[in-house]
């Protein structure tokens, strides 16, 4: 069964707009686990917008959980994540200005560096690391060439798409990319604008997936109804979708 993974990022977004000490995202960690996450992810951005580092302390010493920490490739940031050794490091492209990750990391463009960084994450004890690519052929194939054991799938286009004729496109390479990276000896992960909605078509179209990272629509569903009921909607929903449904 695919495993959810819940993005906290967005509390912390919320506790800085008024510089407060809350919400506080290790009790909004707590409360999706109570309701069934299995694991928890966060991007320490460069800028760190929202998580900041005493949360990454915080969160590994109080989280018994798996934990993904979503990284560029920025000297000072990978070195925090060496040193929490989490189980699982998202390496994603980031750029000041945008307002969210807006694409998959070029991996041959960064292939040097990935050649540098990866080895040093698996050498601190991180057990999975994902390239966040899109879902094509050649991006695939570089990941594996670099090291990786693990990519995650950027969603956002098969989220954002305009009508159901890109909506079907994408799916489909999505699909193809999935069994590329599995045949290449990859653990598939995948999200980005993932939601309940948009969850059934894509858990029953892609093969082999191993677990979906998702964060904004489960936050903005638990302003509503709580943490621990918006993550088990959602898991119910990715429990009734499994590829081939
Ligand atoms: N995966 C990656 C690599 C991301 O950067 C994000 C956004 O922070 C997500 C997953 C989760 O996306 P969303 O918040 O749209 O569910």
């Amino acid at each position: 069964m695919t495993k959810l993974l819940i993005n906290i990022d967005h509390v912390a977004t919320l506790r800085n707009a008024r510089r407060e000490s809350f919400p506080d995202p290790l009790e909004a960690a707590k409360a999706c686990l109570r309701g069934g996450a299995e694991g928890i992810v966060f991007h320490l951005r460069e800028d760190r917008r929202h998580i900041n580092d005493t949360d990454v302390r915080r969160f590994a010493a109080e989280l018994d959980t798996k934990l993904d920490f979503e990284l560029s490739l920025a000297p000072e940031i990978v070195d925090i994540c060496c040193d929490v050794a989490p189980a699982l490091a998202t390496l994603v492209p980031e750029r000041r200005e945008e307002v969210t990750t807006e694409g998959g990391l070029d991996v041959s463009r960064h292939a040097e560096r990935l050649q540098v960084v990866i080895p040093k994450l698996f050498d601190s004890g991180v057990e999975h690391v994902a390239l966040f690519v899109d879902p094509i052929a050649s991006q695939i194939q570089a990941a594996a060439d670099v090291g990786a054991n693990a990519i995650e799938l950027h969603t956002g286009d098969y989220a954002n798409a305009a009508d159901e004729a890109s909506r079907t496109d994408v799916l489909s390479r999505l699909a193809l990319a999935a069994a590329q990276a599995h045949d290449l000896g990859m653990t598939v992960h995948a999200g980005h604008g993932l939601d309940t909605h948009n969850y059934p078509a894509f858990g029953a179209t892609i093969p082999h997936l191993a677990e979906v990272s998702i964060g904004f629509a489960v936050v903005a569903r638990a302003l509503f109804i709580g943490f621990e009921q918006a993550v088990a909607e959602m898991r119910s929903i990715i429990e009734k979708h499994p590829h081939g449904s």
